[in-house]
């Protein structure tokens, strides 16, 4: 598939069929988002692969709101990834161990989302639907998984076969986005 086709063709997917995901397609996906770029190719990502129910309904049991869209997906999907960031790493000086730019300890969001969109599209590009939630208790979702000390959840995905097909939702046009020469131009 082409990338511009995968980049436009994507949606985010709420309904998911029951059909099961096999391991070696959920390692395709993974595999994209390893490929990700990095700060400093310190690769602070981490993946969990959640297919147990009692943790899934966990999961969705961290979303902030309770009409948040994609609580259900987290529930009925087959699959849930849930990745998290290395602390301490992206954006930091190797020589100081200080951060090295004014946005400070938060590069790891940075990373961790170009994996995460790397992840989303080559599913798409496999026919499997995903969704990227971040409106929820990254915290309880850390303690449900037993993440380590050092690392902290950033988003997870629903991973399955969709079980719809929404049309696409609006963007902004490039005029306003895109400046020339100066911001505002
Ligand atoms: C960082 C981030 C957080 C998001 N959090 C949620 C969420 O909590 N619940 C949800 O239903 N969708 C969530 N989304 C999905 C967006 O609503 C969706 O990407 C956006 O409306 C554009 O639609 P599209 O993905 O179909 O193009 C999130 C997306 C991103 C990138």
């Amino acid at each position: 598939m082409e990338t511009m086709e995968a980049i436009k063709g994507r949606r985010s997917i709420r309904q998911y069929k029951t059909t099961p995901v096999d391991d070696k397609t959920v390692e395709l996906v993974l595999e994209a988002a390893r490929w990700a770029p990095s700060w400093a190719n310190r690769q602070c990502w981490r993946f969990v692969v959640v297919r147990d129910s009692k943790i899934k309904a966990e999961l969705a049991g961290t979303t902030y709101s309770q009409t948040n869209q994609a609580r259900e997906s987290l529930k009925n999907a087959p699959v849930v990834i849930v990745a998290c960031g290395e602390l301490g790493k992206a954006g930091f000086s190797r020589d100081t161990g200080q951060p090295s730019t004014d946005k400070g300890e938060y590069w790891y969001m940075f990373d961790v989302g170009l994996a995460t969109q790397n992840l989303v599209l080559e599913a798409y590009s496999l026919g499997l639907g995903t969704v990227i939630v971040g409106s929820f208790d990254a915290k309880t979702v850390a303690a449900i998984l037993g993440v380590a000390e050092g690392f902290c959840v950033v988003a997870m995905t629903p991973l399955g076969y969709p079980d719809q097909d929404p049309g696409p939702r609006p963007r902004k046009e490039l005029a306003e986005i895109v400046y020339h020469d100066k911001f505002g131009g």
